[in-house]
Formats: C-alpha cells, structure tokens, sequence
C-alpha cells in the first residue's frame, strides 16, 4: 500500500455516516471526494455524513435517476451519481467540467465511471463489503491539499471521543 494511501474500518452504518460528518467539517469549496465501491458498500450513507459535515441538514436521497443532485451547505455540494454512466460521451454530456472542477464541494458515487475526467486532485475512497456491517475504507489523497483534508480527519477520527460513537 502506498504512503499516501491509510485504510480504516467501520462497523455499523452509523460509523460511516459519523465518519463522513468529521470529513464534511474538514473540506473546503473546490475539493472533491470520489467514492468506489460496490453497490451496498455506504457510499451513500458517507455523501450523507459528508454533507452533515458541511451544514447541510436536508435529506440526502440515494440519486438513482438523477444522477445530480445540489445541496446548500456552508459551500455548494454536488452529490453526483455515475451508476447509469456507462460510456464518456455521457459524462461530456453531463458538462463534468462544472460539476468535477466547480466551487463547491463534489462527492462522487461510481467514480471510477469517470475516471479519465476526474482531476487529479481529489480524495479517493475505496470501500469493500467484509461483513453485511462491516466495511473497510482505503483512503487515498491526490494532490497536497487532499492530503491535509485526509490527515486532519484521520487525526479527528483517531482522536474522536469514543462515547460519540452512534451505534444504529
Ligand atoms: N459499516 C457500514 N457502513 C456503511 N453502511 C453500512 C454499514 N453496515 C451496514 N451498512 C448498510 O449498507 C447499506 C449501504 O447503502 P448505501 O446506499 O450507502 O450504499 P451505496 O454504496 O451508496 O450503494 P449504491 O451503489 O446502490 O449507490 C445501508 O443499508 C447501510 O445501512
Ligand atoms: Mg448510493
């Protein structure tokens, strides 16, 4: 594994979402959070998280058909969902450019749908299923400034008060 890249475990939906609340207070406008994994690994529960993170305190739908959706936070969020992406003429329909590179904060579910169009500086998180409520999240950072956003929520994280845990 390599430096840059730090894994962790989550063991109940609620961790997640816990998890994803910490990452939303550490982004700022412009960065973007690229989420892969397959379907029931949480990204989802971590866009919601996230979004908490960032003020929001709507709902946070899974997109399904839609695959753009706009939150108010204390900076714009897109919640992007690329399951129905198949082919690139699709996503230079979508105008990626303005949705991958804009001024808020992006989350990207199924972004490996996207791959050649992601930029290079962002935040991957990688989730694999190991048990029906366990999962492993490898975080990778790209660039300097993800990799601070990942080093002070790693340090949150590692240093959260335990009795905080939500446990649903
Ligand atoms: N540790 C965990 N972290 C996240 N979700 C968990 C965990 N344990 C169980 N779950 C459950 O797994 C499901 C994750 O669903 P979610 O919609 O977030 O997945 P997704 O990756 O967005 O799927 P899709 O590819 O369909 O969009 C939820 O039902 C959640 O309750
Ligand atoms: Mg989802």
């Amino acid at each position: 594994m390599s430096a840059r890249a730090e894994s962790l475990v989550s063991t109940s939906a609620g961790e997640s979402r816990e998890l994803g609340r910490a990452l939303g207070r550490v982004l700022e406008a412009g960065d973007l959070v690229a989420l892969y994994g397959d379907l029931g690994s949480g990204k989802t529960v971590l866009a919601q998280g996230i979004s908490v993170g960032l003020g929001f305190d709507g709902y946070v739908s899974s997109p399904s058909f839609i695959v753009v959706n706009e939150y108010a936070g204390r900076v714009p969020i897109l919640h992007i969902d690329l399951y129905r992406i198949h082919d690139t003429a699709e996503i230079e329909d979508l105008g990626y450019r303005e949705l991958f590179f804009g001024e808020g904060v992006a989350i990207i579910e199924w972004a490996e749908r996207a791959k050649e169009f992601l930029p290079d500086e962002r935040l991957d998180i990688h989730i694999s299923i190991d048990a029906p409520d366990r999962r492993t999240m490898v975080l990778y950072a790209r660039g300097d400034r993800h990799a601070r956003v990942k080093s002070t929520l790693l340090k949150l994280w590692r240093e959260r008060p335990q009795d905080e845990n939500p446990h649903d």
